[in-house]
């Protein structure tokens, strides 16, 4: 062997050696780094991977899912007496998102968790990290440093763009608007968590002060003084003896691309310095075509036979979709753009609104079953026909608002399509179906018992409530009833169908328009005055209420074809002292009787004909709850003389 090689020889194996040092951990794996995470090992599920230029990608395109990567060995933070050590985190990370800057979804956040596993984990306002049941529970023993591209009221969120430190909830302990603060000056810069990165992050917690600071900037600026946000909490009551590290990320409604590219840990010890020109690249910018884009790359090496047969294809494909559906798009619809389904996705979704996809007729339409293409996400599609263009636009602006909607109870708008005379609504799928079905036990279904019957109540008033009045515009449904309720996967009751609600600005005059609805939920000032209020939600709520606890639709014909009113037998049956004979038979006597006379009066007070009689959903919720009584009714206050 001659020196010089002898010398390659060493260098090749120092240059290894630097490598694997680049990635690996110290003896007790106390102080990590990883620059970039080629060959790294890291526990990951969902869609998380590492990709050859050594980025951990997160969340890719596909709805409602969540993915975690996290560092295999625990960490002991928590020594054997419970004290917490002092520790220091530091990551870079890049979101990227297809629309600009405004629509991402939903963010990641960095944590420490006792366990690997979080299967029982939701996605979407969740983050992959806790689920509606156990947020806030002290023994969920995490923290998480959140990143969140997604205002969700339920958790409290600032807004659409902020950090936040949070302890055993996603409600943040203490959470701002994403930024930083000048060193000299102290003024504060806005950052984009979407599309602006990379981005640094620093999280330090101090043992002596048990307060934990985050700081972060755009990658290459040193770290900031002044923290971004800071809490006091002694992170001994959270840790238990072994806490693993890692990143979770989630998407819902819509997608980003979420990016890890360098992460450090130091225990007792600051965390070891990420050197920027060591990081991989982020992607450049998505724009909405790369499959297009890959077409165009392969085509050239192809046989113009191929192509020709392409565009046989590509005509066909056309004029068999033109025949169906003449797509319309106007200038205005330009900012809706996340919003707006192609026609021929949701064509292929539903395979052509076959009959074998339909799930229901409602009164304005077909609803189809389908799956789309890409994201591989359950629909429900609504084919809605209107003829005038009158009130067109004003009619997506609100399904585009509504679409931003998201709580627990109200069925999810992803958005629309347009076609010459055809508007297709496409909504989060229900896996169990409308409420209706259940209640009256069609095809089968076993009927519903009271403990579910009274969870779908108390589901259906948050859900209003929150249309009412905890969002930024008053949302009236204008259509509350038994068929509009659906059931989810997690037997959820949400509140849907919305193609009938009109917006109004909190506090500006409610707009006048035509009466719509379904006839035994109409208010009787409604069916009057045409004036849509909250209250005549509440009515409707009220039959509702009823509907449920009697098993019985609001107005039925009764074999000599006159007309019963469902209010008006409960009513009676109450001044007969047979009250509780009005609740549905298929329960076979099995009901709390506090809670039947609560929900079965509380029906009658909500459905009352005069509005101002009528309690408001927050205070429905209490009544529910059982945290404020009811008033004491008297038969006397009911009359439904008004047709
Ligand atoms: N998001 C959904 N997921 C699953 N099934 C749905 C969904 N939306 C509607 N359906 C089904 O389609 C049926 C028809 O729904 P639709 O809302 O059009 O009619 P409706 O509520 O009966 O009447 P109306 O149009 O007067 O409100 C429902 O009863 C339900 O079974
Ligand atoms: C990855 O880490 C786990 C846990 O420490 C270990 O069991 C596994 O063997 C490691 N895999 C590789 C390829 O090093
Ligand atoms: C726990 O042990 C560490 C050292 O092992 C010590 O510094 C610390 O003071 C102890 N804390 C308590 C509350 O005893
Ligand atoms: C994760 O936890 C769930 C229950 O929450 C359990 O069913 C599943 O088997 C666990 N998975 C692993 C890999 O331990
Ligand atoms: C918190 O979680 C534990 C264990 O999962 C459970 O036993 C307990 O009831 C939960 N507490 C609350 C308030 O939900
Ligand atoms: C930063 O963003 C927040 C919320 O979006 C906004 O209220 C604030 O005015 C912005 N600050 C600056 C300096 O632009
Ligand atoms: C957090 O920031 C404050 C203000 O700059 C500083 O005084 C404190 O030492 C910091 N704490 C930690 C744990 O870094
Ligand atoms: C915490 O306090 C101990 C002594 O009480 C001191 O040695 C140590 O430096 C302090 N740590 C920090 C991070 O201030
Ligand atoms: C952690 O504590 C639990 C009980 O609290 C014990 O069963 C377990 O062995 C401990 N694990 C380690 C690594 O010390």
């Amino acid at each position: 062997m001659t020196s010089t090689k002898l010398i390659l020889f060493f260098l090749l194996l120092f240059l290894i050696t630097l490598n694997l040092s680049a990635s690996s951990t110290g003896g007790d794996h106390e102080r990590f780094i990883y620059s970039g995470f080629t060959g790294a090992n890291l526990t990951m599920d969902g869609s998380a991977k590492i990709i050859p230029t050594g980025l951990l990608a997160l969340t890719k395109d596909i709805y409602q899912t969540k993915s975690h990567a996290i560092d295999p060995d625990p960490i002991r933070i928590s020594q054997s007496n419970g004290t917490v050590r002092s520790f220091s985190v530091s990551f870079v990370f890049g979101i990227l998102s297809r629309s600009s800057g405004s629509r991402s979804s939903h963010g990641f956040a960095f944590f420490i968790a006792p366990t690997k596993n979080f299967s029982s984990a939701l996605p979407s306002q969740y983050m992959g990290l806790l689920n509606i049941a156990n947020n806030g529970n002290l023994s969920n023993h995490l923290f998480a440093i959140e990143f969140d591209t997604v205002r969700n009221l339920e958790l409290s969120d600032i807004n659409d763009n902020h950090v936040g430190i949070d302890i055993n909830s996603l409600n943040s302990e203490q959470s701002y608007y994403a930024g930083f603060y000048d060193d000299k000056s102290g003024t504060f810069t806005n950052l984009s968590l979407t599309n602006g990165g990379p981005i640094q992050v620093w999280v330090e917690y101090d043992r002596n002060t048990t307060q934990t600071n985050v700081t972060i900037a755009p990658l290459g600026i040193a770290k900031p003084m002044r923290p971004l946000v800071s809490v006091t909490h002694d992170l001994s009551t959270v840790f238990t003896n072994q806490s693993y590290l890692g990143f979770s990320s989630a998407t819902g409604a819509t997608t980003s691309h979420h990016y890890i590219l360098g992460w450090s840990f130091g225990m007792n010890s600051p965390a070891p310095f990420i050197d920027s020109t060591k990081l991989p690249k982020l992607p450049g910018p998505l724009d909405s075509g790369p499959r297009t884009r890959s077409i165009l790359l392969i085509l050239p090496p192809i046989g113009s036979i191929l192509l020709v047969s392409i565009a046989v294809m590509v005509v066909v494909l056309l004029a068999r979709r033109n025949l169906r559906c003449k797509e319309v798009r106007e200038d205005w619809e330009v900012e809706y753009g996340p919003r707006r389904f192609a026609y021929q996705d949701l064509y292929r979704a539903t395979r052509g609104f076959k009959n074998k996809n339909l799930v229901g007729i409602g009164g304005f339409g077909k609803v189809y079953k389908g799956v789309l293409p890409i994201s591989k996400l359950q629909v429900a599609v609504k084919r809605v026909s209107y003829d005038s263009k009158q009130g067109i636009k004003e009619f997506i602006a609100e399904v585009v608002s509504i679409g931003n909607l998201q709580h627990r109870n109200i069925v999810q708008l992803f958005g629309y399509c347009r076609c010459k005379g055809e508007l297709l609504l496409v909504y989060d799928y229900m896996e169990n179906g409308s409420l209706d079905k259940h209640l009256y036990n069609f095809e089968g279904q076993p009927t519903l018992d009271w403990a579910q019957r009274f969870k779908i109540i108390k589901d259906i008033a948050s859900g209003l409530l929150y249309l009412h009045e905890d969002w930024d515009k008053v949302v009236i449904h204008r259509d509350v009833k038994a068929s509009n309720v659906l059931i989810d996967k997690e037997t959820n009751a949400r509140l849907g169908d919305f193609g009938l609600s009109r917006l109004c600005d909190h506090g500006s005059n409610l707009h006048t328009t035509n009466v719509v609805g379904t006839i035994g939920y109409l208010a009787p000032e409604l069916i009057h005055t045409g004036k849509a209020t909250t209250l005549s939600d509440v009515f409707g709520f009220g039959i509702f209420l009823l509907e449920v606890a009697c098993g019985q639709k609001p107005i039925k014909i009764n074999s000599e074809g006159s007309h019963l009113v469902l209010a008006d037998w409960v009513v009676e049956n109450w001044h007969k002292g047979s009250f509780l004979d009005t609740m549905d038979t298929r329960l076979q006597g099995n009901y709390n009787i506090d809670e039947a006379c609560i929900v079965l009066k509380l029906g009658l007070l909500c459905s009352h004909p005069f509005p101002n009689a009528r309690p408001n959903m927050r205070q429905v919720l209490q009544y529910l709850d059982g945290n404020v009584k009811l008033p004491e009714l008297h038969r006397a206050h009911f009359s439904y003389e008004i047709n």
